[in-house]
């Protein structure tokens, strides 16, 4: 399922796709300068990794990034992963696979949606001459995987969905069986007021807390970039982790939650209906749902 009326997710310019390595060196016989020349042939990169001494991205502008960002939460991370199985969504160009398998997970699988990125990912992967799995698929297909991993990486890409609660309820449902590690943008204050059973209808001032859970909406674009949808406040981001089922004990920066999965009180992902035959199965969806045909046509033509 790709999202509606706005490209991809980018995080930098679209690039020249090539995932056919062609006659490139095996693993092995990569040296510098055709780590160099491949690297640029595979830009332009968002992450700035380190591959034999060539740097993919070193005017990023968040810096040597995600290396600044790893720093924040690495520790939190289990240093041993040895046994267990990573699934990270939205792999990118792979850094966090990367520190993943360095760990000793048995088996990582990262994911990305854009082709241009899995293919630095996986050059990425051979050079450092670590076994990661790659495949092609959105958040949203993760069921289709039939698997749940120890531990999911959901890094930097809940602001780019337009549906960011399927995103983690699918998550949830599907694809966890115990760690989230969660990074998203924020805007707003990083307060974080305790969130309330119920709130009285005539009351409406917790709403203006700062620090009661705010999503803000993004028309447009953000930061040149028409696929940030969505910059939750941090209590958001920690309200939206627990109502779908993934109870935060660590937030060692604003923007990084390490989360148990745990069972939901709510109820599970809501899945578009779709037409038989035509683009998947699903139930037909019933009156006043918003299919004009079985309501009778549209109310207002
Ligand atoms: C800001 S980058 C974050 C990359 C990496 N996880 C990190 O934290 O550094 C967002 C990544 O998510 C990917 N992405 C966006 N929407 C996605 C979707 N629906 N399914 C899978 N990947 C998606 C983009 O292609 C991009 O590689």
């Amino acid at each position: 399922m790709g999202e509606e009326a706005r490209p991809e997710a980018q995080c930098l310019k679209e690039g020249p796709l090539d995932s056919a390595r062609g006659s490139a060196p095996g693993p092995a016989q990569w040296e510098a300068e055709d780590v160099r020349a491949r690297a640029a042939e595979l830009g332009p990169w968002f992450h700035n990794l380190d591959l034999r001494g060539v740097r993919t991205a070193p005017d990023h502008f968040l810096f040597d990034f995600p290396a600044v960002k790893w720093a924040s939460f690495r520790d939190h991370v289990p240093a041993d992963l040895s046994g267990r199985t990573v699934l990270d969504i939205g792999c990118n160009g792979g850094f966090y696979s990367l520190e993943m398998k360095r760990r000793g997970a048995a088996r990582v699988l990262a994911v990305d949606h854009d082709p241009h990125y899995l293919a630095q990912a996986r050059f990425a992967a051979e050079v450092e001459g670590l076994e990661i799995e790659f495949r092609q698929l959105s958040v949203y297909d993760v069921g289709a995987l039939g698997e749940r991993f120890d531990v999911v990486l959901f890094l930097g890409v809940l602001y780019h969905l337009r549906h960011p609660l399927l995103a983690l309820d699918l998550i949830h449902e599907h694809a966890c069986a115990d760690l989230l590690v969660f990074q998203t943008m924020q805007r707003g204050s990083e307060d974080i007021v305790a969130v309330e059973p119920d709130y009285d209808f005539f009351a409406p001032a917790p709403f203006d807390a700062p620090g009661f859970p705010k999503l803000h909406f993004i028309e447009h674009s953000y930061a040149h970039d028409p696929t940030n949808w969505w910059a939750p406040n941090r209590a958001a981001s920690a309200a939206m982790l627990r109502s779908a089922g993934f109870e935060p004990f660590a937030n060692p920066e604003a923007e990084i939650f390490l989360c148990r999965r745990v069972a939901k009180a709510e109820s599970g992902a809501v899945y578009p209906a779709r037409s038989e035959g035509k683009e998947g199965q699903g139930s037909a969806p019933s009156p006043g749902s918003g299919d004009p045909q079985r309501a009778g046509g549209p109310l207002i033509p």
